[in-house]
């Protein structure tokens, strides 16, 4: 047909151009049409962050003006936190040990769902020193992982990784809390972490924005977020090791964070790319009774908290999840030419509980002497069709190569199909096989 050939050279010309096919073996094939987008990080609300460290700030009021390790504050800390994690659907667990001869408490967090073998932790030091009431020493990070977990609550994230929070008691005495956390965890529970996120300090009055730089995926992600909003980055120095993410680190556990500065001055090249006072220090009231809720960069805890949620979302939801089964239809399905009925070759699951994965892979071996002529399905069992292949490829033959398709809305047993119809004259072949993975 003149018609078919002339389109055909358009479409070699293309290909020529955009150089995709190099050689005369096809390319292993992605299916942008069939992944689902992420979802979207939220964007924390300032005021609910900032709500929390005025709840801070009355608990340190009503309990001797601090929140310290072995005082009556950070047990009422704990309380305040701990309810707010129990209505929002949380799993919570109060870990207590025992340092300079008082009590201290850890508050661990689970959001129920996820891959238990691989977890994604945030946490912070609930506990201030004794001079006072420690708002963005380190109120400022628990107030931000406290909201990040709230927000999962109200997205009803469902993430690949299991999500723990946690809030360390104890940090200002030499990170007790969050050593006695890893220290009882089993060698087994300790290699199903992905990672563990730090936040200490991250409101300083006179902002930097450092980011630690242990595990590069993790230092990658918080960077990729500042530089989404415009806003350098400098990597954590002030002390490294100086916060609650030794603790994993030390265990070989990747770890990352965000920190705006403590007792260290902002320099003045500093002060140009972030604005703020050069020669002065991030937080003039580091460990002092000042650090109150005038201690505060609205700007500073509102970016950090957003990039700590960002951080959750992104980290929590790229894991490749091993493959599950697999089910395979070998048989040869003759593709008819065009004009014709499509043609499937269908394969029956049983045994798989619950819906099919996000990730769900389809792998498809059809020989066909014109690629461009075929459009591609995955059928679901109730009829729901994925498009994995609409006429794309041009003139070169077969199609051979793996599609990842969210097919989370679907039940897993049941009989799927992989339907071809072909859609011009003159080319034909045949389905050599299928295969699908959950
Ligand atoms: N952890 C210290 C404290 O609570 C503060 C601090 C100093 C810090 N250097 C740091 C926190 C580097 C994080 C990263 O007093
Ligand atoms: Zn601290
Ligand atoms: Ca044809």
């Amino acid at each position: 047909m003149s018609l078919s050939v002339s389109r055909r050279l358009a479409a070699v010309t293309a290909f020529a151009v955009a150089g995709l096919f190099a050689s005369a073996a096809p390319a292993a094939l992605a299916a942008p049409t069939a992944v689902a987008a992420a979802p979207t990080p939220p964007d924390i609300p300032l005021a609910n962050v900032k709500a929390h460290l005025s709840q801070f700030s009355t608990i340190a009021a009503n309990n001797g003006g601090n929140r310290a390790h072995g005082r009556a504050g950070y047990k009422a800390s704990i309380d305040y936190v701990k309810a707010k994690l129990d209505a929002a659907g949380f799993t919570t667990t109060l870990q207590t040990f025992t340092s300079s001869g008082a009590t201290g408490y850890n508050l661990i967090a689970d959001w129920p769902g996820g891959d238990p073998n691989s977890v994604l932790m945030a946490g912070a030091h609930l506990d201030s020193v004794s001079s006072g009431a420690g708002i963005n020493d380190n109120g400022s990070g628990s107030a931000a992982v406290l909201e990040t977990a709230l927000a999962v609550s109200r997205a009803g994230l469902q993430p690949t990784k299991h999500l723990r929070f946690g809030w360390w008691g104890a940090e200002e005495l030499g990170l007790i809390g969050s050593k006695y956390y890893v220290n009882n965890l089993p060698t087994a529970e300790r290699a199903k972490f992905a990672g563990y996120l730090n936040f200490d300090m991250i409101g300083s009055p006179n902002p930097g924005y450092f980011v630690y730089d242990d595990d590069p995926t993790i230092e990658q992600t918080f960077k990729n977020y500042f530089s989404g909003i415009g806003v350098p980055t400098e990597i954590e120095t002030e002390g490294d090791g100086r916060s609650d993410h030794a603790s994993f680190k030390n265990v070989g556990i990747p770890v990352g964070g965000l920190f705006t500065g403590a007792s260290n001055t902002k320099t003045s090249a500093q002060a140009q790319k972030w604005g703020g006072t050069a020669g002065q220090a991030f937080d003039r009231c580091y460990h002092s009774s000042c650090d109150n809720t005038a201690n505060i960069s609205d700007t500073a805890l509102d970016r950090n908290s957003d990039a700590a949620a960002y951080a959750v979302w992104t980290l929590g939801a790229s894991t490749p999840v091993p493959p599950g089964p697999s089910f395979e239809n070998t048989a040869d399905v003759n593709i008819p030419d065009s004009p014709a009925a499509a043609v499937s070759s269908p394969i029956t699951v049983s045994g798989v509980a619950g819906n099919a994965p996000a990730t769900t892979k389809v792998d498809v071996n059809i020989v066909h002497t014109y690629r461009g002529d075929l459009v591609v399905d995955l059928v679901a069992p109730d009829g729901t069709v994925y498009n994995l292949h609409n006429r794309s490829g041009g003139s070169a033959d077969n199609i051979v190569g793996s599609y990842t398709v969210n097919a989370s809305s679907e039940v897993a047993n049941g009989v799927w199909n992989l339907r071809v119809r072909d859609t011009a004259a003159q080319d034909i072949g045949y389905i050599n096989s299928w295969k699908i993975t959950f």
